[in-house]
């Protein structure tokens, strides 16, 4: 998620742990493969699926994933189905595939937490890992420790969606920072189409519940990289999804969209997709045509909605202007569509404070979008705490062991942090695909 705008806020206490039903969590086998169709996904008995999904970033420095200094891979999993939730959106950097082609020393646990948290609280943090997680050694690798967790979502029935967040392994996102557009400092484009083709035929190979990529999150502007076109989108976006389908025909595949992924509309509309006058793109331009495509009962479009400017719209308004932005894609029976396509509201949410739900008309308009067009969503995020946070700009830069006050969870991911904003908001939106 962008930073410009995110609120962190203080400890929270631990509460209650609150459970709802979980009439969305699938039985894998008969799930998988996902497929699309119009404007729907459909699971292999032919049934629309939803994902009704959180995040669990692994794509920060250590490039683990987070909150295993506090409770084990099992233990964590457990939440999804608690929360009747039935997929996770698990994020990881290039930076950990481009270090398995560099051979690496540093790819085990015990250097991906040392190198990111220091010897002194880098050894506490470890064995903290190893002792809620007895399983693990120290000279595992950080793919190992994937493996591990997608072992453990395929046993409890969770779908695990791979995003890729970010090419060097620290917070998304920024401007400038490297991380955000073709070709940028850290944003090698054949780094990341390597990387796509390894963890999507990994995935393929020893994932049993691995269901479906985003191929970049939150593509943005930059003052050092290719045009910011969507021609330069086009070229690049279909490349990376023609190596994931080579490597893995099964997975879905997501496309996201500009300006940290807000609109996508685009696409829908079947626009000429043009390149940038005096530049290397100029005079160029393409049309996103799905059925040109091997991956055309793959695609899936993907969008972000956070309340960075507090709404107070009514939710005629709200929702008006957000179905702008790309949810043409579900809509038939509007003649501007030029393509169906389903549509994956892959980040939302806000603090998990226990009043912030009902501050703003943004938490009750997202139910009622999801109650009108019915898509499927990813809430940012469980995570309670992290191993350690970078943001450029911020002073320090790098905080070890930040709360995270929008997660789902306590710090010590040991029960859910605000149970009255889960009962009014995440479970509200459950209901909201019924
Ligand atoms: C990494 O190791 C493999 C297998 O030993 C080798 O083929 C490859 O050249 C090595 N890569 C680099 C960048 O050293
Ligand atoms: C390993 O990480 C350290 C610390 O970040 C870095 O200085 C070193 O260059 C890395 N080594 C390799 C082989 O990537
Ligand atoms: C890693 O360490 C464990 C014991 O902690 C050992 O059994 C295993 O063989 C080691 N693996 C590698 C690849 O060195
Ligand atoms: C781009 O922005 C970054 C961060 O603000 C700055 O450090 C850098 O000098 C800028 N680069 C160019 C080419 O303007
Ligand atoms: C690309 O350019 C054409 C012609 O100027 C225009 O009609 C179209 O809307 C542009 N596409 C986008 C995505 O802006
Ligand atoms: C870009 O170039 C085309 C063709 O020369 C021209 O028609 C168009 O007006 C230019 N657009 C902008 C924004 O300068
Ligand atoms: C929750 O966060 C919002 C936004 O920062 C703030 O206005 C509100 O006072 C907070 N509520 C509590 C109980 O701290
Ligand atoms: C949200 O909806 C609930 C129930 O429909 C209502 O009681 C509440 O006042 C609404 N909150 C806001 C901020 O609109
Ligand atoms: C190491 O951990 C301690 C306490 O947990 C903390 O105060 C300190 O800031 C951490 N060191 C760094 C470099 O962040
Ligand atoms: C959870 O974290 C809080 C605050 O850091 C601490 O006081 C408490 O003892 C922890 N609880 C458990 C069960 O570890």
């Amino acid at each position: 998620m962008p930073f410009r705008h995110y609120v962190s806020g203080l400890l929270v206490a631990a509460a209650a742990v609150s459970s709802s039903p979980s009439p969305l969590v699938p039985r894998l086998d008969s799930v998988l493969p996902l497929s699309t169709q119009g404007r729907d996904v459909f699971d292999n008995n032919g049934n629309v699926f939803y994902y009704a999904a959180t995040n669990w970033p692994g794509h920060q420095e250590s490039m683990i994933p987070e909150g295993l200094q506090h409770a084990s891979v099992h233990d964590i999993v457990s939440w999804f189905p608690k929360l009747g939730l039935n997929a996770v959106r698990l994020t990881y950097a290039i930076e950990m595939v481009d270090d398995m082609y560099s051979n690496s020393t540093n790819q085990t646990l015990e250097k991906s937490v040392l190198n990111a948290l220091g010897q002194t609280n880098g050894t506490v943090v470890l064995d903290q890992i190893l002792a809620h997680n007895p399983q693990f050694s120290k000279n595992m690798t950080r793919l190992q420790v994937f493996d591990a967790v997608a072992e453990e979502l395929a046993n409890q029935n969770v779908l695990l969606h791979l995003d890729n967040h970010v090419s060097k392994a620290f917070w998304c996102c920024s401007e400038n920072d490297g991380n955000g557009w073709f070709g940028e400092k850290y944003f090698d484009v054949d780094n990341w189409i390597r990387g796509w083709s390894f963890m999507a035929k990994h995935g393929k190979d020893n994932w049993p519940s691995f269901a479906s990529v985003g191929l970049r999150n939150e593509l943005r502007t930059s003052n050092d990289s290719e045009p910011y076109d969507w021609y330069t989108w086009y070229t690049h976006m279909t490349a990376a999804a023609d190596a994931v389908h080579l490597s893995n025909p099964d997975a879905l595949i997501f496309f996201s969209g500009f300006d940290y992924d807000v609109y996508i509309d685009p696409i829908p509309l079947g626009r000429t997709l043009n390149g940038t006058n005096g530049s290397s793109t100029a005079g160029k331009s393409a049309v996103f045509v799905p059925d040109e495509f091997d991956w055309e009962d793959k695609i899936v479009l993907e969008i972000h909605k956070y309340d960075f400017e507090a709404t107070q719209d009514d939710c005629e308004t709200f929702k008006s202007k957000w179905y702008q932005k790309g949810f043409q894609a579900l809509d038939g029976s509007n003649p501007d569509t030029k393509y169906l396509f389903p549509m994956v509201l892959s980040e939302w949410g806000f603090i998990q404070n226990g009043t912030y739900f009902e501050q703003t008309t943004y938490n009750n308009c997202t139910i009622e979008m999801v109650e009108d067009w019915k898509f499927g969503w990813m809430h940012w995020e469980l995570s309670g705490s992290f191993y350690l946070q970078t943001r450029p700009g911020r002073t320090p830069a790098t905080i070890q062991g930040l709360d995270e006050a929008w997660g789902l969870l306590n710090y010590n991911w040991s029960a859910i942090r605000s149970p009255v904003t889960v009962e009014n908001s995440l479970d509200k939106m459950i209901a909201a695909l019924g």
